[in-house]
């Protein structure tokens, strides 16, 4: 199935299996990211040294840099258990409650995708995070009454891969925040050769650099590469895994030599040809080429930005003379140059 997209719901159902076998467990497992690694650590020895809870953290980036892994990774560094949930999932205040009251000191609550949790529930989750207080209210009517549970010292963890959109007073509440940017291109040839290595492979070292240039700098893509490599390699080629099989497994996929794949191709070849190379608007271009905004800004787009081969303008998104080029195509002299 190389023409069909996976969608976000898809890519989370992949990425689960993939998480259990190929996730580090210890921050030295975790490659890459050495800045948010190493004020983590600090946090980490001085909670423990203070035998107290970890301070909130906020966590963000794009999707597949290891935003959940590194929650998971933090709760085995402290020891502690870790309960894991989403935004969406939480549905009432009663949800939220049941989960806050089961939690035991230490623990940690993973939230993934803040930025989708309801106002209401937000609420309840200040002084959760302030003062390990529930406040519940019981009764309805003039005979409602209020009452204050304490809470067991949790850390919550929250995820989003939308900053901008998490409200003012919830960023506040958090201790600390990471930003997990795109990784070195040295960082992700290092993931896939452990993971090859966790899946018993015997692959080729320019197979791992070949499968790393093309895997958007993000650990997610890498592994994924890495596994449809592995199948390619014994379907089509007896189990070898040398740069010939890397290549051809990969074109096959239609991922290129950057790492973008049909998408990323439609898009820019969408606004080009649709749009006179822009700007236009990110919904626009979403239902232009019949795919789901919000995978269509948070997978494509960051990484058209990253390469530069998309720009941002106040009047929407612009195709860079760059990435005309990249599609072999002769930019027009009105085009922009990269990276403006
Ligand atoms: N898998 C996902 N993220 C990873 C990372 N940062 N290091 C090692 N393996 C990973």
């Amino acid at each position: 199935m190389t023409d069909k997209r996976e969608t976000t719901e898809e890519l989370k159902a992949e990425d689960q299996t993939i998480d259990l076998t190929l996730r580090p467990r210890t921050l030295a497992e975790y490659i890459g990211q050495d800045s948010v690694k190493g004020n983590l650590k600090i946090a980490l020895q001085a909670a423990k040294k203070r035998k107290e809870s970890l301070e909130h953290i906020l966590v963000h980036g794009n999707p597949g840099l290891g935003k959940t892994t590194l929650a998971h990774v933090i709760a085995h560094e402290l020891g502690v258990g870790i309960r894991v949930t989403s935004g969406p999932a939480i549905e009432r205040a009663g949800d939220l409650a049941a989960i806050l009251t089961s939690l035991a000191d230490g623990e940690i609550l993973f939230i993934d995708e803040m930025h989708r949790l309801n106002r209401t529930i937000e609420e309840v989750l200040y002084p959760a995070m302030e003062d390990y207080k529930l406040d519940l209210v019981i009764g309805k009517g003039p005979g409602a009454r209020t009452i204050r549970l304490d809470l067991p010292h949790f850390t919550l963890i929250g995820a989003t891969t939308r900053m901008s959109i998490v409200s003012g007073p919830l960023r506040d509440r958090f201790g600390m925040t990471f930003r997990l940017d795109y990784y070195q291109l040295k960082d992700i040839e290092e993931i896939v050769r452990r993971s090859s290595k966790i899946l018993g492979l015997k692959l080729a070292p320019e197979a791992a650099k070949e499968i790393a240039r093309r895997s958007r700098r993000t650990p997610r893509v890498a592994n994924r590469l890495l596994k449809r490599v592995r199948d390619y390699a014994e379907v089509k080629a007896d189990g070898i895994l040398d740069l010939r099989t890397a290549v051809d497994g990969l074109n096959a996929l239609a991922i290129d030599e950057l790492g973008l794949d049909q998408i990323d191709r439609r898009i820019l070849e969408t606004i080009i040809d649709k749009f006179h190379g822009g700007p236009v608007g990110l919904n626009a271009i979403a239902a232009a080429i019949a795919e789901e905004m919000e995978t269509v800004e948070d997978v494509n787009e960051p990484f058209l930005l990253q390469l530069g081969f998309l720009s941002r303008t106040p009047r929407g998104r612009v195709v860079t003379a760059e990435a005309y080029k990249h599609l072999g195509r002769r930019p027009p002299a009105t085009a922009q140059p990269m990276g403006i």
